[in-house]
């Protein structure tokens, strides 16, 4: 018998868990229940839990291989899988699917609390199964036959200091292309959702100018409050996002205060649309 409780935090999308402890290797059994709760509820969050760079390793890992070291990003001294999300390097203040600007977007992707500020700094996930779902039948129509291209060079945010600058630099460093199903079915449960964010940069066979209306309100559908969770960070937190039909925003509204949350993820699989067509790289690194 387990002590695990799951329990929803919205209609949604969201639910917390408690009972298991990510400091001991889940046994199979609570292991496809926290599995089956992610592709239910999309996003997880673990509470009061008293673990280690390694344990957050071993539990990411329980899903798949994981993401090796990120192209652009600073990851952790000891260990390349760890990015540590720092507020003082960049902050995630747009909507967007990690690395969704490679042919392989991460499965999933773990983060955990490290430093908190004593305000704000919350994270925002929104189900884009719901964002499909909601689109009007005439607007789905459209929606089923585009394809996007996805670039970390995508307009993003800029932080306005010299460690930011030093960041966003490294950042786009390398130039990653990729044209992905606006459209996409998750590999698990067959469903469709908008597969967009903010790499998503343009449209294939129209320009930046022409697609942006058409990304934005796709984009309004995914980004409705009824389809989103917030949550509040508290120490002791571990959330786990399916990064396949969701996508997430960092709240900046914790001025200079710190904050780091560890990031561990789950190497993905090339994206499939409805057709059964599969994602391709438009220009890999140059
Ligand atoms: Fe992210």
């Amino acid at each position: 018998m387990s002590d695990l409780d799951i329990r929803r935090v919205g209609g949604r999308i969201g639910a917390v868990i408690t009972g298991a402890d990510l400091a001991t290797e889940l046994t199979d059994d609570v292991f496809a229940q926290v599995k089956a709760a992610l592709l239910a509820y999309k996003v997880l969050v673990f509470r009061d839990q008293d673990i280690t760079d390694a344990h957050q390793l071993a539990f990411a890992g329980r899903f798949g291989p994981l993401t090796q070291k990120h192209p652009m990003m600073r990851t952790a001294e000891d260990n390349p899988q760890v990015i540590p999300v720092d507020g003082e390097d960049q902050r995630a203040n747009h909507w967007h699917t990690d690395i969704s600007f490679t042919t392989t977007p991460s499965l999933g992707t773990t983060l955990r609390s490290v430093v908190l500020p004593p305000y704000g700094g919350n994270t925002l996930v929104a189900n884009a199964e719901a964002g499909y779902k909601a689109l009007p039948a005439e607007l789905r129509e459209i929606a089923d036959r585009l394809w996007a291209v996805h670039t970390n060079h995508a307009e993003q945010p800029r932080l306005g200091t010299e460690r930011g600058d030093e960041v966003r630099k490294a950042f786009l460093a390398a130039r990653f292309e990729t044209a992905h199903p606006v459209v996409r079915v998750h590999p698990e449960s067959g469903e469709p959702c908008l597969f967009l964010g903010g790499f998503a940069q343009r449209l294939v066979g129209m320009t930046v100018r022409e697609s942006r209306p058409i990304l934005d309100v796709l984009q309004s559908y995914v980004r409705r409050p009824d389809h989103v969770v917030r949550w509040t960070w508290q120490p002791g937190d571990v959330l786990i996002f399916d990064n396949r039909n969701t996508q997430h925003y960092a709240v900046d509204d914790y001025d200079d205060h710190k904050r780091v949350l560890n990031r561990v993820s789950i190497t993905g699989d090339v994206p499939v649309g409805l057709d059964g067509k599969s994602s391709y790289p438009v220009q890999e690194e140059l």
